[in-house]
């Protein structure tokens, strides 16, 4: 069947056509097309995304994006549309909740709500625009890394899914986004750190001091990520700054890249040992983050019967090529349809 997916929880908006066919045991997806519109430079001079600007830009920009994602796939048989519904800002979830009932309506065809999250989950299959679709091998652990998520979900099946752990506080992305932010770098803060942890690394750039690792060693699988945050600030407050700052933030944003990682692997690496999964999967905005993947890909050795999937780097981020996959699952799956209505605060599980 060929699915359009919508995705406007945050600041990109995004339309993509995937064709989905095979059953839960072997599901193909292939991208036939997309186009994705990124609020950035709207929202970086407020340091973070506005939820009343980005609903503006949604409902300026959908109809182009729409047009643009259908280009070269004017004629296909759109069999459904899938929306995300949460979680998310809600201003902007509706944007595209209210675009996909018109397109349903005008088009004639059914609008399944989907959860943003799974998307993440699912977005690790898809594999270079063919139909070779990777395969989860299950119980199934996933980590989903992002701006406004840090948790770790264990799935028995592609529909049995339990919540083991999630941030007490700070998503990891936004402590990365915060920490740039008292660094004076621009928004989205992940990839300007991550540029200045690998100078710093090829440089041999270090600080003298180690920020905490926070729950590393606490015995859930909660995380947290406000108090690294808070050491950072204090740390840059109590270290004069008019000697070299450039150094200064290649070294803090080299230790504080270092500590997200080695809490992140320490704490997936407990969750493999209790739960002997036979996929990891590895979803989210953060997992750009080309220190984190090398980490995660290097856990192989550790696990050599563990199937790691990372999706590729254009799908780590926010986009609705993993939103149509994620509604093709539940479709066939027969999972209990969500309400097509925004809910910021949607669970997985
Ligand atoms: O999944 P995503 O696009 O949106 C949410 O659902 O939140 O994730 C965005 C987050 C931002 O916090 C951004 O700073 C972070 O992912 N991010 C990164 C990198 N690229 C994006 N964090 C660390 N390293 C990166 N290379
Ligand atoms: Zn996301």
């Amino acid at each position: 069947m060929i699915i359009l997916g919508i995705e406007t929880s945050c600041d990109e908006t995004a339309v993509s056509i995937v064709e989905a066919n095979g059953d839960l045991e072997s599901l193909s997806f292939k991208l036939l097309g997309s186009a994705l519109h990124s609020q950035i430079d709207t929202h970086r001079e407020f340091g973070g995304v506005v939820p009343m600007l980005a609903k503006r830009e949604h409902i300026k920009n959908l109809p182009l994006v729409l047009e643009q994602a259908l280009k070269g796939a004017e004629n296909l048989p759109i069999d459904m549309i899938a929306v995300t519904v949460g979680p998310g800002l809600e201003p902007a979830l509706w944007t595209g909740i209210t675009f996909a009932k018109e397109l349903g309506e005008k088009w004639q065809i059914p609008v399944v709500p989907t959860n943003h999250m799974e998307g993440h989950v699912v977005s690790a299959l898809l594999q270079d625009h063919t139909t070779k679709t990777k395969r989860v091998d299950f119980p199934a652990l996933a980590l989903l890394i992002s701006g406004g998520h840090t948790e770790l979900i264990l799935l028995n099946n592609w529909l049995d899914k339990k919540k083991i752990g999630e941030t007490q506080d700070d998503a990891v992305g936004e402590a990365f986004d915060k920490v740039a932010r008292m660094l004076q770098l621009p928004y989205p803060g992940g990839p300007e750190i991550s540029k200045l942890a690998e100078e710093a690394r090829v440089k041999n750039i270090k600080l003298e001091t180690k920020f905490p690792r926070p729950m590393i060693h606490s015995k859930d699988f909660n995380f947290s990520f406000s108090g690294l945050k808070t050491a950072v600030l204090y740390y840059l407050k109590d270290t004069p700054q008019s000697s070299d700052s450039a150094t200064l933030k290649l070294g803090v944003a080299r230790e504080f890249e270092d500590a997200v990682v080695e809490v992140l692997v320490s704490k997936t690496k407990i969750a493999i040992e209790k739960y002997d999964p036979k996929t990891l999967i590895i979803g989210g905005g953060v997992i750009a983050n080309k220190t984190l993947r090398e980490n995660f890909l290097g856990i192989k050795k550790d696990y050599p019967d563990l199937k790691i999937l990372i999706p590729e780097k254009q799908l780590t981020t926010d986009n609705a090529t993993m939103i149509a996959m994620a509604a093709y699952v539940n479709k066939i799956g027969n999972n209990k349809q969500l309400t097509l209505e925004a809910n910021g605060n949607l669970d997985i599980d």
